[in-house]
């Protein structure tokens, strides 16, 4: 039903090569297990708010937003539920280049497609290794506030809701762009990402102030690069 054979065996291929995707290449190390940590807590808080989409940011660039994002997207995908990963940066996409996907059509092509000729499964990619399905995020457009913020996006994210278990969304930095904002206002919880000894408290702060002011739920704060630990990712909630 989803995409071509040949757009499932390019995610497959592909994927071996997958530096970023530490949980896959080696998931008896110590930061394969603090992603499986993550799960379980996430798992926790989706009891309590039957979490179907969620949002992973943080307040500034570079602090390990896309690199847990995929690996999230994979451990959640291991237990058997069927994942989806979104790659709603569309200013920086990386989802493409670490999974190694096609990034001609994505995201990007739902939006634009005003009279709805293009279905989801044409451009949501497979990949049978990892049981996980990807939505990149197509071509950059010179307008992505805008088109995050759309009707069209919103129905979008229903049919989405609709076919998959979990859907997981790469996003932009908070306090740089607008558009984690408005992403965050239609999932159903956040993810936040803090790099220890990276940001500064006042950006974090003004993070988390505008997540609280739009009344989003924060799912959890994970701690990367933590000093001391013996893995680098740490979740707390
Ligand atoms: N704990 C860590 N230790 C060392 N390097 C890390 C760690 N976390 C992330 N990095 C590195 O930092 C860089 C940025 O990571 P990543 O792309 O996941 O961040 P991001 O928050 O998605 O960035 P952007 O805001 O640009 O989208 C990558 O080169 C990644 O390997
Ligand atoms: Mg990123």
């Amino acid at each position: 039903m989803f995409s071509s054979k040949k757009k499932q065996r390019n995610a497959q291929e592909t994927t071996q090569r997958a530096s970023h995707l530490i949980s896959f290449m080696n998931p008896k190390s110590n930061q394969a297990e603090q992603f499986r940590t993550i799960r379980t807590n996430i798992n926790f808080a989706q009891l309590e708010k039957n979490v179907k989409s969620l949002l992973v940011s943080s307040s500034i660039p570079n602090e390990g937003k896309s690199t847990l994002t995929a690996n999230l997207a994979y451990v959640m995908a291991q237990t058997g539920k069927k994942v989806l990963l979104v790659d709603a940066d569309l200013r920086k996409p990386t989802v493409h280049r670490t999974f190694k996907l096609n990034n001609t059509e994505g995201l990007t092509t739902l939006i634009a497609d005003e009279d709805d000729s293009v279905k989801f499964n044409q451009v949501v990619q497979y990949s049978r290794e990892l049981n996980l399905y990807f939505l990149p995020s197509g071509p950059v457009p010179p307008n992505p506030s805008e088109l995050l913020g759309s009707a069209k996006m919103q129905s979008i994210l229903t049919t989405l809701e609709n076919h998959f278990d979990l859907i997981i969304f790469d996003a932009p930095p908070i306090t740089a762009v607008t558009d984690p904002q408005i992403l965050a206002t239609l999932v159903d919880g956040v993810v936040f990402v803090i790099r220890q000894g990276f940001v500064g408290k006042d950006k974090v702060k003004e993070a988390i102030l505008s997540l609280q002011n739009l009344k989003t739920t924060i799912l959890g704060y994970v701690f990367n690069d933590v000093p001391k630990s013996s893995g680098k990712y740490y979740y707390y909630e």
